[in-house]
């Protein structure tokens, strides 16, 4: 690959260009970094040979959409990425910026670098290579959007309302990993999500903890009571109804599972934990590829300052995600943990639950179109046939790709699980991201 070769430099320094702007979804005071991220993919798609490249506007933040047709008689492939980036904090465990890409061991840090900057970023650059060696033999859209991170919302709109101009034969996403750089594998199946906050209140105000302690239900340890009969000793989760919807896994899934190399004291070193932790009876695997979860994502109230103060809280909150699997439904699942949450509240609090976004798992079909493409450039480009796995994230517009616009998707990522996404010190290999440029252009090729 010739064009790769000679180019690398130039695509590595545009991707650093691309890394410092930062994009964060979730923070408003971003939201002109977040357009002028739009604006660089798009003049990008321009100078890489789209027909056109265009910023559609929404409630939120752009998506960014081009097109190059060649001939409308051929296959079109529909690409999906997201510019948009997780927040960043906590701020002093990154050892270089965020903001600043820095290249060490041949690896790029900063936030984005795989989730989905550098990855998104690829297909960009195979689109240059296809357009500037005249080897395109498909119709290529593009759509990146700016959403990714805060739920997806605006695109699920933009989708409903623009299904004749996304007409296509496949989705292709590299927003997901690998299992290592020498064990390439394709993930075809993602967790969904229930997204929710709880607010426990007591008194009406902060109150001596002398004074009233012991007399008065204290918001904080009634939450963290709430919180712990969510799990029961087997950690199966305590919601009645949760599992019933679960698609339990057969004996040959099962098996498939255990094939998947797993090397329980890498994984354990890797986090510097001395044991893994979950459901009973389940593989690591399985855990977090084909079982649901539920787990507190963030819990605050009361004194957290320098010091002590003797203080016994009025409220207690906690942010609680619980990631699903087919054919669990996310509204569903919402309304039993509320209904449920509220039923063990105890006398002498009010507690409120207020869902925030979520999606629905998907298992993604082996037998779509591209797929065996997608396996022929695997094996040609890293070596070994791949091996099929389910993740535990979630992307959520890929169930409504399919019963929106009845779309398949073929989830091409190319990220390792310790490029630290959402984490400080994100980062992304090399070469991965020119491994995976040339994954994708041997997938178009292989599409003939
Ligand atoms: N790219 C991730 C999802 C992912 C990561 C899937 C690794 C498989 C392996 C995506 O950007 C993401 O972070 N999704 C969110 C969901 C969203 C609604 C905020 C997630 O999974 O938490
Ligand atoms: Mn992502
Ligand atoms: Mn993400």
């Amino acid at each position: 690959m010739t064009y790769l070769q000679t180019h690398k430099e130039k695509f590595l320094s545009e991707l650093i260009d691309l890394l410092k702007i930062p994009s964060i979804s979730a923070k408003s005071e971003y939201k002109s970094e977040v357009r002028g991220t739009a604006e660089f993919v798009k003049s990008k798609l321009e100078e890489t040979g789209a027909d056109f490249a265009e910023l559609c506007e929404t409630e939120g933040h752009p998506i960014v959409y081009a097109e190059k047709i060649i001939d409308p008689s051929l296959p079109t492939v529909l690409v999906y990425g997201h510019y948009d980036v997780q927040p960043v904090d906590p701020l002093n465990l990154w050892t270089n910026p965020p903001f600043e890409p820095t290249i060490i061991d041949g690896k790029i840090y900063a936030r984005g670098a795989s989730d989905d900057k550098g990855q998104m970023y690829m297909h960009i650059k195979a689109l240059e290579i296809l357009n500037n060696t005249n080897s395109l033999t498909c119709n290529i859209k593009l759509m990146i959007e700016g959403e990714e991170e805060v739920g997806s919302d605006n695109l699920g709109i933009f989708i409903e309302n623009n299904k004749e101009k996304l007409k296509a034969d496949v989705i292709i996403i590299s927003d997901t990993c690998i299992l290592s750089n020498d064990i390439p594998s394709i993930t075809v199946g993602l967790r969904g999500l229930s997204y929710l906050e709880v607010e426990v209140t007591g008194p009406n105000r902060d109150l001596h903890s002398g004074m009233y302690g012991g007399a008065v239900a204290n918001p904080i340890n009634i939450l963290a009571k709430m919180i712990a009969s969510l799990h029961d000793e087997n950690n199966h989760i305590a919601i009645p109804g949760f599992y019933d919807k679960v698609l339990e896994l057969n004996e040959k899934e099962r098996e498939d599972f255990a094939k998947i190399p797993y090397n329980e004291d890498e994984y354990k070193n890797a986090l510097n934990i001395e044991a893994v932790y979950g459901e009973n009876g389940f593989s690591t695997y399985e855990r977090v590829g084909a079982r649901p979860t539920l787990d507190v994502n963030g819990v605050w109230g009361g004194y957290t300052g320098e010091g002590a103060k003797t203080v016994l809280p009025s409220k207690a909150f906690a942010k609680i995600s619980m990631r699903l699997v087919p054919n669990q439904v996310s509204y569903e699942i919402i309304t039993l943990f509320t209904n449920h949450f509220l039923s063990i509240a105890p006398a002498g609090v009010k507690v409120k639950v207020s869902p925030h976004h979520g999606g629905e798992p998907v298992l993604t079909s082996t037998e779509v179109f591209g797929f065996e493409a997608t396996n022929k450039a695997f094996e040609k480009v890293w070596g070994k046939k791949p091996i099929l796995t389910r993740e535990g994230g979630s992307i959520p517009i890929v169930a409504l790709f399919k019963s929106v616009l009845g779309l398949d998707t073929i989830l091409m990522g190319f990220g390792l699980h310790s490029d630290a996404i959402h984490s400080p010190n994100e980062h992304f290999a090399l070469e991965n991201y020119y491994k995976g440029i040339e994954t994708i252009v041997e997938f178009y090729q292989n599409l003939k």
